[in-house]
């Protein structure tokens, strides 16, 4: 089969890497890539939102399926475009993508359907007052949302009262998010431990992959500002015990497959539940996502032993319930080195150097650079993922991660020492 990833950063990379070990997947093609990536697959030169012209490659160079990695393409309508003529595509219509790129719809299905999550209210833009007497009646901390897409960065949790107006003032007065903040959620502060579980999805059937955790502040010990990931780990079995895992089945992910369906916005793709598991065992969701998290799949992929392929195929066929799902029982830390300012303003051009010197316990995937005759420059916020991998334990991950990170270097490069640590 020839198949084309959608898609650029490390998420991609470890989405490639992965299709790859299929034998089922003759071609592989990534649009539009980055260095990593274009080692392992054929680079195709057109940008992840130009659906018309991603349309145009695969009709025109035959490819048999297609993995949507990123949000927008979903939310602008790939996988409609691409079913309507005939296509075969991994990933959510742009209805069922509403769960990501629309809180106010995802937070509204939740309520609708009794599906744990934080108390909320929404507001319009044209709500100002409104909103004001509302923060006056409620006790912070509280957390402010944008309803649509704004790269992770639409959420400020707000320790008081001012840091509310100003946050409000921000989203309606100086419209820091467009569009996509002219509706907003305020919701209670949830109080737990935060984990990731992704459900791949065929409409009705479901495969649990293994738990995971990230790290979405830039410093240490989660301080300052939120970020894409600053790193990750799996499996999080600390956080996510089977018993915890059985509920975030039968409270979580059936009654939003069930009535997805039932509305007809039936849900295929990756369902990514976004959690806080409170002291008691119980989780609540914090966020959906309608496709694989980054860093989250740089772990979760590599645990995968049975044939990624056919899992991704038959979340679009329809046929999960033939699929049986074969994890390894390994542990893998990723630790994401980035450009100096991340996640405000950074530098990029920078030389990469150390590539080729990492050990055999590490798995290097790209996210923001490009290659440049010969060389290997940085190009994004989030620059390399170091995935160290162990048989034995997380701890041995995560020394494998970090011995390799001083490895590879670049001006400037800045990473979290303490990745992976609250999974000990
Ligand atoms: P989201 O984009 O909704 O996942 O929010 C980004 C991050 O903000 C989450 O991963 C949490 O760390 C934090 N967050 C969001 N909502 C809440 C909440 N209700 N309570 C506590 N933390 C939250
Ligand atoms: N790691 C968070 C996300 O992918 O949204």
């Amino acid at each position: 089969m020839k198949v084309l990833v959608i898609g650029s950063g490390g998420r991609e990379h470890a989405i490639v890497w992965k299709l790859k070990q299929s034998p089922n997947v003759s071609e592989l093609y990534c649009a539009p890539g980055n260095a990593g990536i274009n080692l392992i697959a054929n680079e195709v030169k057109i940008k992840a939102e130009d659906n018309a012209a991603l349309l145009d490659f695969v009709k025109s160079s035959g490819v048999d399926f297609t993995v949507v990695g990123p949000e927008v393409p979903l939310e602008l309508g790939i996988v409609d475009e691409f079913s309507k003529n005939g296509l075969k595509i991994f990933g959510a219509s742009k209805s069922a993508s509403r769960l990501e790129n629309s809180k106010v719809f995802a937070k509204d299905f939740m309520k609708k359907y009794g599906i744990p999550t934080a108390k909320f209210e929404t507001f319009n833009s044209g709500e100002a007052e409104k909103v004001f007497g509302f923060l006056k009646s409620t006790k912070c901390p509280i957390v402010i949302k944008a309803d649509g897409l704004a790269a992770g960065k639409g959420v400020v949790i707000c320790q008081n009262e001012e840091e509310a107006a100003k946050a409000i003032t921000d989203f309606f007065g100086n419209r820091i998010f467009g569009a996509a903040g002219e509706k907003i959620v305020i919701e209670e502060f949830l109080r737990g431990n935060e984990a990731s579980v992704f459900a791949i999805c065929d409409g009705e059937n479901y495969i649990v992959l293994p738990p995971a955790q990230d790290h979405k502040k830039i410093g240490d010990g989660e301080t300052g500002k939120n970020t894409g990931g600053m790193g990750s780990f799996a499996p999080a079995k600390k956080a996510v015990s089977e018993d915890i895992l059985n509920k975030i089945k039968q409270r979580i992910i059936e009654p939003v497959l069930g009535n997805m369906k039932s509305e007809g916005n039936e849900f295929k793709g990756c369902l990514y539940c976004g959690l806080m598991i409170d002291e008691s065992g119980n989780p609540v969701v914090v966020e959906f996502n309608t496709r694989f998290g980054d860093p989250e799949a740089q772990v979760v992929l590599p645990l995968v032993k049975s044939d990624f392929f056919e899992l991704l195929y038959a979340s679009q066929g329809g046929s999960l319930n033939n699929y049986k799902l074969e994890i390894t029982s390994d542990y893998y830390n990723c630790v994401v080195l980035a450009s100096k300012g991340y996640p405000d303003k950074y530098e990029t051009g920078k030389e990469i150097t150390g590539l080729d010197e990492v050990s055999s316990d590490c798995i290097v995937f790209h996210a923001g650079t490009k290659s440049d005759a010969g060389r290997v420059l940085t190009s994004g916020g989030r620059v390399l993922n170091i995935v160290g991998k162990s048989g034995k334990d997380l701890k041995s991950a995560i020394e494998a991660s970090y011995k390799n990170a001083e490895v590879i270097n670049f001006e400037n490069k800045y990473y979290r020492r303490d990745i992976g640590q609250k999974g000990l």
